[in-house]
């Protein structure tokens, strides 16, 4: 995940590079965080095929993840032949336009730290269970991984344009909490559901939350929350529909979106390509 936190940062940012990698240090890692990895993925491994999109099982199924954390290194050489992609072992969270300036040169930056056991279900920042099991798998597709590089270069332009807020709403609505609608039913591609043993469910089956498709401009002015399962899930047809819809030029829809209100987590609109609408008996801003 990115995004802005309001406590101070967790993660030994001592020994950052410049453009704030690190070594992962992989021999640090205790025989605990082993064990508390492999209890993380077989939680979660149960769970993807019913609820994972095909693309991201399909891959997570190629990746020896599950005995215990990766080496970073191992991965790359795979990612490096399938779509030109590495990860890049960070601290924790990192600048905006750092996190920009990865994307678009194809590194993802990956933490390197893993939570307590005591976060087993929840975690509010990014931890290197959420960001390889969850984000990694989907670097592998080629359409998903050139969007991943244009959200890079995007931001770095959103960034100069005083916008990194409304693009930021379209990563986590896609990147972070995206749905995709399949033959199989509605499925999840977003690698904050997929590193969640609760919302992974939710995010398919629960009545509460709206699903609604895709819609850029209505995503960029959609807020969300951080601290509890979404109230909206937005869909997309295919990757390529995520892809081509973001290509074109933002600025001018930055300029519209700045006379515009932005709409709570939960609204629904009249012009919304309704899925589902949600039942959750608080519906407040
Ligand atoms: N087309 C966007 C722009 O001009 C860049 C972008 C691509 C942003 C894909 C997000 C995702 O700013
Ligand atoms: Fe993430």
């Amino acid at each position: 995940m990115t995004g802005q936190t309001d406590h101070a940062l967790r993660g030994d940012y001592s020994r950052i590079r410049a453009d704030y990698t690190v070594e992962q240090d992989w021999g640090a890692y205790t025989r605990e965080e082993h064990e508390l990895w492999r209890r993380l993925c077989a939680r979660q491994a149960a769970l993807v095929p019913r609820y994972a999109c095909e693309e991201f099982r399909a891959t997570l199924a190629t990746l020896d993840y599950e005995a215990g954390i990766p080496r970073f290194e191992a991965i790359n050489r795979r990612l490096a032949a399938a779509t030109r992609w590495e990860l890049a072992a960070v601290p924790g969270l990192v600048p905006d336009l750092v996190f920009f300036e990865h994307l678009a040169n194809r590194r993802f930056p990956v933490t390197v730290w893993l939570r307590e056991p005591g976060e087993f279900d929840y975690i509010v920042e990014p931890d290197v269970f959420h960001d390889f099991f969850g984000h990694v798998p989907m670097l592998f597709n080629p359409v998903f991984a050139d969007y991943m590089q244009a959200y890079g270069r995007g931001g770095i332009k959103a960034h100069a344009l005083g916008a990194i807020e409304m693009l930021a709403r379209l990563y986590w609505y896609t990147v972070e909490f995206g749905l995709i609608d399949t033959r199989e039913g509605l499925r999840a591609y977003g690698a904050g559901i997929l590193s969640s043993g609760g919302e992974i469910r939710h995010c398919v089956e629960s009545p509460e939350p709206n699903r609604v498709g895709f819609d850029l401009l209505r995503i960029m002015r959609t807020r969300y929350k951080i601290d509890t399962f979404q109230e909206t899930y937005f869909v997309i047809r295919g990757f390529d529909e995520l892809f081509e819809a973001t290509a074109p030029d933002f600025a001018p829809h930055y300029e519209a979106l700045r006379a515009e209100g932005l709409l709570a987590p939960s609204e629904l609109l009249p012009a919304d390509r309704v899925y589902h609408r949600g039942n959750a008996p608080q519906r407040a801003a």
